[in-house]
Formats: structure tokens, sequence, C-alpha cells
């Protein structure tokens, strides 16, 4: 059944669990989430960005959504915009039956450059003025992700600002965030720690100096009743950056948000948890092994179904890894 976010998350706060949310961008891993997630009596998340909605196309992606609600009735699924990047995008997203919305206010419209925070209050505002009129979920996102190691916004996947930003853009003020939850009314708060999106997050295994779960806990202290949200919280395997270069792919070593700095984020109030590298890289690592040791194979489907496999174990895993496991 459809489920709002808010509907979700506060089940969550209540149960003390955290929820992944998986990005979807095809059938295949549409149908590998539920798969998991009705193994495990797990609700879940489904996020679509505007990428996928351009790739899958809004019919396409609704008719999908709608399809997983009827093969499993008995898993709440919220259906939610990822990185929203205007009212226009996150109004069209709940024409198409999304139950969330996120509302990205912390870049400008370009998705590019750091936003004013003044900017960011009215346009987050303004979304969940029109979106809680309708019934729906908003998330808000304040400071901008990106590299503490390297000082810079997210450049790795072409998404985020450019050039160097200061250590205060790349950390949320804990001050700041009461301000803004206050101002706009979001449901749940994107916050940024350290975290960037893609595969390329950390150079070494992230300790304090460059991923900074403290200002989870500050955020939590000051604010706990609103529900935090981790984006770039791929744990980038190392098992499978061996698969894939295994059969002839070329990732360079790097280290993604450990799982148990996750868990440690749930104690604290996060509740929704951004994957996507992750079930990208458990299902193109198949479509390499296949390739590589069955080169005569050209049936898709002898490529799909390992890679969905691949993909429900992830997600199943972090259903676990999260307490989300036995919330349906
Ligand atoms: O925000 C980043 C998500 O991983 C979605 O990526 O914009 O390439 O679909 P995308
Ligand atoms: P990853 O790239 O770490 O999977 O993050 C995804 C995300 O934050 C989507 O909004
Ligand atoms: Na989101
Ligand atoms: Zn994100």
């Amino acid at each position: 059944a459809r489920i709002t976010l808010r509907q979700l998350l506060d089940h969550a706060a209540e149960h003390d669990y955290g929820v992944p949310a998986f990005n979807i961008n095809n059938m295949e891993q549409g149908l590998a989430i539920l798969a998991a997630a009705a193994s495990v009596d797990a609700p879940v998340i489904i996020q679509a960005s505007r990428g996928a909605r351009a790739y899958a196309n809004d019919i396409m992606l609704a008719k999908m959504i709608e399809a997983l609600i009827e093969m499993y009735p008995d898993i709440p699924i919220c259906m939610h915009q990822d990185h929203g990047n205007s009212e226009a995008t996150c109004l069209t997203a709940i024409q198409y039956g999304f139950s969330s919305v996120m509302m990205d206010g912390s870049l400008e419209a370009d998705a590019k450059t750091p936003a004013s925070y003044d900017y960011n209050v009215a346009i987050t505002s303004k979304v969940v003025d029109a979106a809680h009129a309708v019934g729906a979920s908003v998330e808000g996102e304040l400071g901008v992700l990106g590299s503490l190691e390297h000082g810079s916004g997210e450049q790795e996947d072409g998404h985020g600002a450019e050039g160097k930003l200061s250590l205060d853009q790349l950390l949320t003020d804990p001050d700041q965030a009461v301000d803004f939850v206050t101002k706009t009314k979001v449901d749940a708060l994107a916050i940024a720690m350290g975290t960037s999106h893609g595969a390329y997050k950390f150079t070494r295994k992230p300790d304090g100096d460059i991923l900074s779960m403290r200002v989870v806990e500050t955020i939590h202290a000051k604010l706990p009743n609103i529900h935090l949200v981790m984006h770039g919280s791929s744990s980038v395997p190392q098992e499978l950056q061996e698969l894939f270069n295994a059969n002839g792919g070329a990732i360079r070593q790097t280290y993604g948000v450990p799982v148990e700095e996750i868990v440690r984020g749930i104690k604290h109030g996060v509740r929704k948890v951004n994957i996507d590298t992750d079930c990208r890289l458990a299902m193109t690592a198949e479509f390499r092994r296949i390739a590589h040791t069955q080169p005569a194979e050209f049936d898709p489907r002898k490529f799909l179904k390992p890679a969905m496999d691949a993909m429900r174990d992830l997600c199943r895993q972090r259903f676990e890894q999260f307490g989300t496991a036995g919330n349906a």
C-alpha cells in the first residue's frame, strides 16, 4: 500500500529503525527492492531522481509503482522524488502519484551553485505548503553535500557545487538547522556531514575528520523530533569493487560510508538513508561477470536476472542492518 514519508518515518522513529531509500530507474530495480522487502517484511522508500524520470518516462514510472503496489499489497511503499530542484519538479511528481518529494534548495535550480539560505527557506516553504495541502510529505536539505577530505562540493558525478567550498558549507550548522525546520515545516531534513554522491567518496576508510557523525548527533540533540536524512550513504563494498574489476572493470580503490557509521546515525535520529551507488554496482558487477565468463551469451535476461538477484541481496542486507526488517 502507498504510504507517505511522514507516516513511515514517524513509525521508524517510534521503533528506532532507519529506512534505506533506494533509487529506481527501471523495472528490474523495482522488482529487486520489493523482493528484498517482502523477504524480510520491511517497508520501503523508492525514489526517482530527475534523471530517472527522464530515463524511464513519468507515465512508465508511475505505472511501475502501481504494479509494485499491486504485486506486494502488504508492503508499505513510499514513492519519493529525489533531489527536486524546483517547485515544478516536485508538483509534477505528486501529480504522478509520488507521496513524497525532496525540495533540494541547498543548490540553485541549476543544481551546481550553492544557494543562499534565504532562497532555500523560501522555495522549501513554498513546496511544503503545496505538498501538505494534498497530503504529500517534503524532505528539505540544508548544507551542501561534498567532500570534507578534499574541501570541495560534488564534482565526481557532475551534480553539485563547483569549486572549493568552506567547511561550514560542507557541514550543516546545527543552529541554522533549527531555524530552517521551524520556518519551513519540512517532514524530514537532509544534512551534510562529509558524504558525497557516487562511488568516490573517500580515499581511505573515513574517520571523524572526514565523516562527521558528530554533526548528526549535535543536530539530533537540538531537534529530537525531526527525521534526519543521510544522502551519499552507499558503503561501496570492497567485494563489489573486486568483482567489478576482476571482470574487466576499472574502478579505482575507494571507500564509502561504513554501515556501522550509518547505524550510529540511526541511533541519533537518522531515519532515511539514501543508497543508489551500491545498487548500481551490485547490478553492473553482474553484467561484467556474465559478459566476461559467458562471452557467447546474448539473452539480456541472462544478465538482468543475476543483476536483479545481486541488488535484491544488497537491499535485504541493508533492511537487516538498519533495523527496517520486520516493520512492514
Ligand atoms: O542524487 C544522486 C542519485 O544517485 C541519482 O543519480 O541523477 O544519476 O539518477 P542520477
Ligand atoms: P550514493 O551515491 O552514496 O548511493 O547516494 C545516493 C543519494 O544520496 C541519492 O540521493
Ligand atoms: Na531524496
Ligand atoms: Zn542525494
